[in-house]
């Protein structure tokens, strides 16, 4: 006798962008163009940021701003700890929302924490503590946007009234130096494309077109 197996119609998975860059580089105006441009294309797209909104997040937040005090080795565990949530929580976690077809395009993920915390922490200890992350999702490609610290705090000064922990200008040279050291030292395991943000908004958004368009053919 044929047994029959039930077979449930399989979804194919949505895909998994991040987007990195020191602060104002341009990743939120750029995430906008392209969830704009995918959903044009009838791809079901879901942008979200890293810190989350969660109560992890808010905690960060609050760090961020200066209303909380904390040492440096937390705060980096902190930023784990929100990760994790992002990717498993059962709301809106990334790993629900792409087994249910859609594509995630976050702003920030684990090459932020190697490159921020790796100025006052060893880049191995941050690689280490977020060991569980690159485990379980690795970005199907991480979009780097490179632009000087001079032009990225000018952008922030037309745009913003306060400045966070960390938009200070010697910090953001060395957030960005580790981006480029982070990059040469996971050359092997990650997938990732380095785009020249000086340019206008519209050139970057045909740049970072070209670099993902491939994975949804
Ligand atoms: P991030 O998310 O990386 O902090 P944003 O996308 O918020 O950066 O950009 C920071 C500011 O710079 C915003 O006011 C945005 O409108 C502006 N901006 C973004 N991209 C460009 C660009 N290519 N040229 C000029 N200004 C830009
Ligand atoms: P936010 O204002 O939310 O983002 P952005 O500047 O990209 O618009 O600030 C996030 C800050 O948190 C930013 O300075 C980078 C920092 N950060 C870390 O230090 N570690 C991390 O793991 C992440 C995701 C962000």
């Amino acid at each position: 006798m044929e047994i029959k197996a039930a077979k449930k119609e399989e979804v194919k998975k949505g895909k998994f962008i991040a987007f990195e860059g020191i602060d104002g580089s341009g990743k939120s105006t750029q995430i906008a163009l392209l969830a704009d441009r995918l959903k044009q294309s009838g791809i079901r797209c879901y942008p979200t940021m890293e810190p989350t909104d969660s109560p992890i997040g808010s905690l960060i937040h609050q760090v961020m701003t200066g209303r909380m005090k904390m040492d440096n080795r937390v705060i980096a565990a902190l930023f784990a700890a929100d990760r994790l949530d992002h990717l498993l929580n059962d709301i809106d976690g990334i790993l629900h929302k792409i087994n249910e077809g859609i594509t995630v395009l976050t702003d920030r993920y684990y090459f932020s924490s190697y490159a921020y915390h790796s100025v006052d922490m060893p880049m191995e200890w941050v690689i280490k503590a977020n060991e569980q992350s690159s485990e379980i999702l690795r970005p199907a490609v991480t979009v780097f946007i490179d632009v000087d610290p001079d032009t990225a705090l000018e952008r922030i000064a037309k745009n913003r009234f306060r400045q966070e922990l960390y938009e200070k200008k010697s910090r953001l040279v060395k957030v960005r130096e580790n981006y480029e050291r982070a990059f040469g030292l996971l050359e092997k395991e990650e997938n990732y494309v380095i785009i020249d943000g000086s340019q206008t908004k519209e050139r970057i958004a045909g740049m970072v077109w070209d670099a993902v368009k491939g994975y949804f053919d």
